[in-house]
């Protein structure tokens, strides 16, 4: 089982950005994390970040025909993109979308989530640990 895991712009300033809202942890404790966390379940994963919305589109769209799965934290781009929503309908890969912080009782601005439409499930406000129920999720999902 191939998962990608992506995420979107910022996520790469953990550590630094917002540590009331995000923790201490860096982005390289986050890659160590997933990576750690798919090895134990056996699962093949590769990680992605950008800052840009067409590269984020443009990965969403590489991954057809190659992963079984996607985990993805589309940060800023979940309230705003809908081309990211449409990739994600376009290649019909299973997908989890995953929130560091518990994006429910943050602003207005953050309630919608255009790339959650295209999501089987969404874990928020769980940290780190939210990708590793992602990875979880999609290993009994994808076995039905
Ligand atoms: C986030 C929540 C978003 O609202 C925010 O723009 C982010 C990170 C999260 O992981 O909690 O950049 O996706």
């Amino acid at each position: 089982m191939k998962v990608l895991v992506i995420n979107g712009p910022n996520i790469n300033m953990l550590g630094i950005r917002e540590p009331a809202v995000y923790g201490s942890q860096n982005f390289q404790d986050l890659l160590k994390f997933i990576e750690q966390s798919a090895a134990e379940e056996g699962i093949s994963v590769d990680c992605y970040q950008s800052n840009h919305e067409g590269d984020l589109v443009d990965k969403i769209q590489a991954a057809y025909g190659v992963y079984d799965g996607i985990v993805i934290n589309p940060a800023a781009y979940t309230h705003t993109s809908v081309a990211i929503l449409d990739a994600l309908k376009a290649v019909a890969i299973p997908a989890v979308e995953v929130h560091i912080s518990k994006v429910s009782e943050r602003e207005d601005f953050r309630q919608i989530s255009y790339a959650g439409k295209a999501c089987v499930k969404t874990y928020a406000g769980l940290g780190f640990e939210g990708y590793r129920q992602g990875l979880l999720f999609l290993k009994e999902y994808l076995k039905k």
